[in-house]
């Protein structure tokens, strides 16, 4: 998704801002821009200056030298499009040029993150007015809504501009008549400010400043921020000064380190026993203060529980569901952020309102949590993996998984963590509900303490995964089955096949198979079973059966003591162990890295498939 970084310095900045985008780039984008100002450094000459690509990052430097953009004030961006395609006209910042004439020098430089609902009405007032426009975004309407505003002092142009945006904004702006100043504002989408010596900063997120400064200021929903040399002033949404927190974070800039791998997915998968084991530490026992002082009051409150995620995340609530339904006995209910957010329910107040998101800024699941909060359902609890999230200030209880930064777009360490949280949140609700015995919890921790150790026995599956990837290498198609707690896992190891390898991949419940699906079912067929050795197993072979009968061709990741052999047109990975309940978090390891190595095998962009963005911060 779009990404922000701007600065007021008194350094040329353009070489922190392009840095700024680089680790920005995980995020995914077809094209980016910096934009300076010429006169903002100590006896500076000029106007807005400004280099646009629909290349690479490292690309759009090359530019910037051969123009010579340099400036101590800019704003750069990363685009994601939505309205309109990716082309340099249509690549960030835009400029307003004023009324009438858009070969005139700039006025206001401006990037934008996230989408302005009401564009077309704005765009037409504006160009009732005089305005002319390059490009078909949303943006440029809002650079000549600041410019139409604008009367000797930005900040106020940018507050009364932001009165009439309806939509999703962060934003970047400055104005050729004030060089040392920036002006941010946000709602719906993230904004971070950052504070150096005598420089100040705003990003999409603190990993763009990491080396710059950790002394990172979260902007609140309808902040509008005033950054100049070494200062900085905060209103909040009623335009009151607001004084905001000033904290001081980790450095992230090792998470963008490869170290040995080929890639960060790969990188990312090899990564899991540390993340299982980074989340689940300081966890000796089970007790609802795990996700917060209120949780024990707030789970004696709640009947049922409703969980709200997008992609990825979805799916490892639909494991959690088996989960609290046959450990916990509360009756739960999964949906997918963006249906919820827009249907009608049925709102029951004692509802214990779920959020699962790997970024916490997903806008869908953010937007579905604020429905649910809308309707009445007050207890909310999130599993994330960003302490510092919006998902995380805007819930009541959370569970902050440790899997470190994710920079691939296809998520892997994220799920199996999340999995992990869910899994002492099934067992948290089960004590409080009267449904877990000491020896059943004394159980439970020391299989979650086994996690680590098993992953590794499942990593060492790699040479074997590799071998199946150059079958699925040339094929077009693929099934996976799964049967309970293995159908959410199914479903995931198809979305991972399809998101990076671009192979059209589908997964059925395996008892749907002859309902349907099984007429697709030729010799050119490959079929992924997930086959634990569960109470389900009898049903899957023959289910498998099925598949073999209409030539279809079988690999199958089982457990050691399912029976299952290699045969003709059945392949078999037996996994190193049976891990009970929690074999979800096992069995997806090698989808993971079956998806991975047949996307090395074609040769596509693993870290950033095509069309794909990590953090879907618009609708
Ligand atoms: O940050 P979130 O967990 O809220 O993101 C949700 C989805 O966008 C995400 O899981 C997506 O499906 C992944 N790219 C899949 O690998």
């Amino acid at each position: 998704m779009c990404g922000i970084v701007a600065a007021v310095s008194g350094r040329n900045i353009v070489p922190i801002l392009v840095q700024g985008l680089q680790r920005l780039e995980y995020r995914g984008y077809d094209s980016c821009g910096v934009a300076v100002h010429a006169a903002s450094l100590n006896g500076g000459t000029g106007g807005l200056q400004r280099a646009r690509s629909t290349a690479r990052v490292s690309e759009l430097m090359a530019q910037i030298q051969t123009d010579h953009v340099e400036g101590g004030t800019g704003i750069a961006h990363t685009r994601w499009a939505t309205h309109g395609a990716p082309a340099v006209h249509n690549a960030h910042p835009h400029f307003s040029h004023g009324k009438g004439d858009a070969s005139q020098p700039g006025r206001v430089a401006l990037v934008h993150n996230g989408i302005i609902e009401n564009h077309d009405e704005l765009r037409a007032a504006l160009q009732a007015k005089g305005y002319v426009f390059s490009s078909q975004t949303d943006t440029e309407v809002i650079a000549h809504l600041v410019d139409s505003l604008y009367n000797g002092d930005v900040f106020e142009a940018v507050k009364a501009a932001v009165l009439q945006l309806h939509g999703a904004y962060a934003i970047a702006v400055f104005h050729k008549d004030e060089p040392q100043r920036v002006v941010g504002a946000r709602a719906g989408s993230p904004l971070i400010l950052g504070v150096g010596q005598g420089e100040t900063f705003l990003a999409s997120d603190a990993m763009a400043l990491a080396g710059v400064t950790d002394k990172i200021v979260y902007l609140e929903e309808g902040d509008v921020v005033d950054i100049q040399l070494g200062k900085y002033a905060v209103q909040d949404r009623q335009h009151q000064p607001v004084s905001r927190e000033v904290k001081t974070v980790q450095a992230h800039s090792g998470a963008a380190d490869l170290g040995p791998y080929r890639h960060y997915m790969q990188k990312e998968i090899f990564e899991q026993p540390r993340a299982i084991a980074d989340t689940l530490e300081g966890v000796e026992g089970i007790t609802p203060e795990l996700f917060g002082q209120s949780a024990h009051s707030v789970f004696k409150a709640i009947d049922n529980v409703l969980i709200l995620a997008c992609g990825t995340s979805y799916y490892s609530g639909c494991v959690a569901k088996y989960w609290i339904e046959a450990i916990a006995k509360l009756p739960c209910q999964v949906e997918i952020a963006s249906e919820y957010r827009y249907r009608d329910s049925v709102p029951n107040p004692r509802t214990l309102v779920v959020t699962i998101t790997q970024s916490g800024e997903t806008a869908d699941t953010l937007a579905a949590l604020r429905h649910a909060q809308g309707l009445g359902l007050k207890h909310t609890l999130t599993i994330c993996n960003v302490a510092t999230s919006a998902m995380v200030r805007e819930c009541e209880l959370a569970y902050v998984t440790r899997a470190g930064t994710e920079i691939g777009v296809a998520s892997t360490k994220a799920f199996t963590t999340q999995l992990a949280g869910l899994f002492l949140l099934t067992l948290a609700l089960a004590q409080v509900k009267g449904h877990l015995s000491a020896e059943a919890e004394t159980l439970h921790i020391k299989d979650m303490r086994h996690l680590p150790a098993a992953l590794q026995a499942v990593l060492a599956l790699e040479p074997q995964l590799i071998a199946w990837s150059q079958d699925f290498a040339s094929k077009e198609n693929a099934l996976f089955l799964g049967r309970g707690t293995h159908y959410p896992i199914a479903l995931e190891g198809a979305l991972k096949l399809k998101e990076i390898t671009y192979i059209h991949a589908e997964a059925y419940a395996a008892g749907e198979l002859k309902h349907g699906p099984l007429a697709l079912v030729t010799s050119a067929m490959p079929v992924v079973t997930v086959a634990p050795n569960d109470s389900l197993l009898e049903k899957l072979k023959s289910n498998m059966q099925e598949v073999r009968a209409r030539g279809g061709v079988l690999y199958v990741l089982a457990d050691g003591d399912t029976k299952i052999e290699n045969s003709e047109g059945v392949n078999v990975i037996r996994m190193p162990e049976h891990y009970g309940v929690l074999s979800p978090i096992l069995h997806v390891v090698p989808l993971q890295l079956l998806a991975y190595h047949t996307a090395c095998a074609r040769g596509t962009d693993v870290d950033k498939p095509r069309n794909l963005a990590k953090s879907v911060t618009v609708e």
